[in-house]
């Protein structure tokens, strides 16, 4: 099976953008861990980001070409914004979890609401870094009960 991970804007800076709110671990060191996870679990994942909107759109759109089984995505800013994005996963119809570090319900009103959250198979949120790696395991277990 082929996951894709897909975080939003800002979160390049993980490990020194409010670490207190964002944990202190950087991307990168976050997506080594999940590679490493994915090749326990027998998966292939493929790790993109971009602060860019039309970016993310089009990742989500080329994921439908290139076969991907299910997306864990973290848009960021986007998820209280985005009508676009929502419409780039409901046109894919690709299965997806949605991952906040921080617990989006616990902050400022604007951040409580999310585009995406109603069409996710799942949202995870306050787990910090965990929830990718949350969200992975999710991801292969919801796969093998649809294969
Ligand atoms: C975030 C929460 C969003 O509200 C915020 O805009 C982010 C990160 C999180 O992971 O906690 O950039 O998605």
């Amino acid at each position: 099976p082929k996951i894709l991970l897909i975080n939003g804007p800002n979160l390049n800076l993980l490990g020194e953008r409010e670490p207190h709110i964002y944990g202190s671990d950087t991307l990168v060191a976050i997506e080594n861990r999940l590679q490493q996870q994915a090749g326990e679990l027998g998966i292939s994942l493929q790790c993109k980001q971009s602060n860019a909107e039309h970016q993310l759109i089009d990742w989500v759109q080329q994921a439908a070409t290139d076969e991907i089984d299910f997306i864990v995505i973290n848009p960021a800013a986007y998820t209280h914004t985005s009508i676009a994005l929502r419409d780039a996963l409901a046109g894919v119809a690709i299965p997806f979890i949605e991952v906040h570090l921080s617990n989006i319900h616990a902050r400022e009103a604007f951040r409580k609401h999310s585009y995406l959250s109603d069409l996710a198979v799942g949202v995870i949120c306050g787990c910090g870094a965990d929830g990718y790696t949350y969200a992975l395991q999710a991801a292969v277990k919801k796969l093998q009960l649809t294969t």
